[in-house]
C-alpha cells in the first residue's frame, strides 16, 4: 500500500510518516520547496499547488491508496491576523488538490482524508457538553472558519464525484516536536530556556483559564491510519471527532509542566498573547470515532507533557 501526505514535513506529518512506515506502508510525501527529507524513508516529492495539472500528474505517477491531506494554516492565534492566508492555504489549496483527484487515474480507488478542527464548532456552547459530530457548526475563528470550510468540500465530493473522503475533527493534539505558536509548545520552550539560563525565571503565558481536550499526536496519528483503512461501508463524506473526551485547564498544563521542572519559575500573564474570541470550553465526543474503529488514546496527558520537555532538553 502507498501513502501520500501533504504537509508532510509538519509536526503531524512526520509523526504520521513514521506511524505509517512502521505499518510497511510506502510513504510519499509533498514539499514545495527541494526538500532533503528529515524521516529516513519517505520518498518526497516537490508539488506545486497552485497548479492542478501539476498535482494530477504527481497523483498519476505516484498512484497512493491512500492521501493524508495535512497542509495547511495550522495556527488559530496566525489566523487572526492572517486571514486570507489562512483561507489560500486551507481551503483554495484544498479545492486544488481535490480538484486533481476527481481529474486523476486514482479517482475511483483513492481514500481521502481532510484535517478539520474543534475550532469548526466554535461556541461557546454554554452547557460545555462534550461535543459531537452533528452539533451546529459556529465557529469563532478565522481559523475555524476554514476548517468547518473544508469539511463541507470533503461532503461536496463525496456527494458530486463520489469520492471516499473523511474529514478529521482532531481537537488540541500535542507532543515532541510541535513547533512555538502553541500553547504546550510555548511553555515547554520557556521552561527549557529558562533552566538553561537562557532567558530570566520569568513565564509568560496567555489564557489561562480555558478549557481543551487534548491528544497525544502519536494517537491522533493512529486515528487517522484507522479512518482511512476503514471498508466501503465507512461514513463517506462524514466528520469524525479524533479527542480524548477530557478537558483540561490550561492552568494546569502549565503546573504539570512547572511541575516537571527543578527551576524555581515565575508566571506572568501577557495581554498580547490574548485573542479576541477564546472558545472558554472545548470537549469533544469521541462516540463516532470508537464505532467506527477500535480507537483508544494510549499515552496519558502527563506522558506526553513529559516527552516534550525531554525532546527540548535533548536538543542542542
Ligand atoms: N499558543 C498559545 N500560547 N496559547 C496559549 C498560551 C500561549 O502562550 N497561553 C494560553 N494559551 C491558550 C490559548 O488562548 C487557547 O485557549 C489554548 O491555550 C490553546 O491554544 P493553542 O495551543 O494555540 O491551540 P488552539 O486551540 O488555538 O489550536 C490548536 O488546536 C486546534 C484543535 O482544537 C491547533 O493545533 C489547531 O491547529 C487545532 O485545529
Amino acid at each position: 500500500m502507498r501513502a501520500l501526505i501533504t504537509g508532510s514535513t509538519g509536526f503531524v506529518g512526520q509523526h504520521l510518516a513514521s506511524y505509517l512506515m512502521n505499518y510497511g506502508i510506502e510513504v510519499w510525501g509533498t514539499t514545495r520547496d527541494n526538500f532533503n527529507g528529515i524521516i529516513p524513508g519517505m520518498k518526497i516529492v516537490p508539488v506545486d499547488f497552485e497548479n492542478v495539472g501539476s498535482l494530477v500528474k504527481v497523483l498519476d505517477d505516484v498512484q497512493p491508496d491512500f492521501i493524508y491531506h495535512l497542509a495547511g494554516q495550522s495556527s488559530v492565534k496566525d489566523s487572526w491576523t492572517d486571514k486570507s492566508t489562512t483561507f489560500q492555504s486551507n481551503v483554495n489549496l484544498t479545492i486544488h488538490l481535490l480538484e486533481a483527484v476527481i481529474n486523476s487515474t486514482i479517482k475511483g480507488k483513492v481514500k481521502v482524508l481532510t484535517v478539520g478542527s474543534s475550532e469548526e464548532y466554535g461556541g461557546p456552547d454554554e452547557q460545555y457538553k462534550p461535543i459531537s459530530e452533528d452539533a451546529c457548526l459556529k465557529p469563532t475563528s478565522p481559523y475555524g472558519i476554514s476548517k468547518a470550510t473544508v469539511g463541507m468540500l470533503a461532503r461536496h465530493y463525496f456527494v458530486a464525484y463520489g469520492l471516499k473522503i473523511i474529514h478529521a475533527r482532531p481537537f488540541n493534539h500535542i507532543g515532541p516536536g510541535q513547533r512555538v505558536g502553541f500553547v504546550v509548545s510555548d511553555f515547554s520552550n520557556q521552561i527549557v530556556q529558562i533552566e538553561r539560563r537562557q532567558q530570566n525565571n520569568v513565564i509568560s503565558v496567555g489564557n489561562l483559564s480555558a478549557q481543551r481536550d487534548f491528544t497525544d499526536v502519536r494517537d491522533i496519528v493512529h486515528a487517522y491510519y484507522l479512518l482511512l483503512n476503514q471498508d466501503e461501508n465507512a461514513d463517506w463524506g462524514g466528520s469524525v471527532n479524533v479527542c480524548s473526551g477530557k478537558a483540561t485547564s490550561i492552568q494546569s498544563i502549565l503546573d504539570t509542566l512547572l511541575s516537571l521542572s527543578h527551576s524555581f519559575i515565575d508566571v506572568v500573564v501577557d495581554s498580547d498573547k490574548l485573542r479576541p474570541v477564546d472558545v472558554p470550553v472545548f470537549i469533544g465526543d469521541n462516540t463516532k470515532l470508537k464505532s467506527l474503529t477500535d480507537w483508544e488514546p494510549t499515552i496519558s496527558l502527563t506522558q506526553t507533557l513529559s516527552d516534550v520537555l525531554k525532546k527540548l532538553r535533548d536538543q542542542s
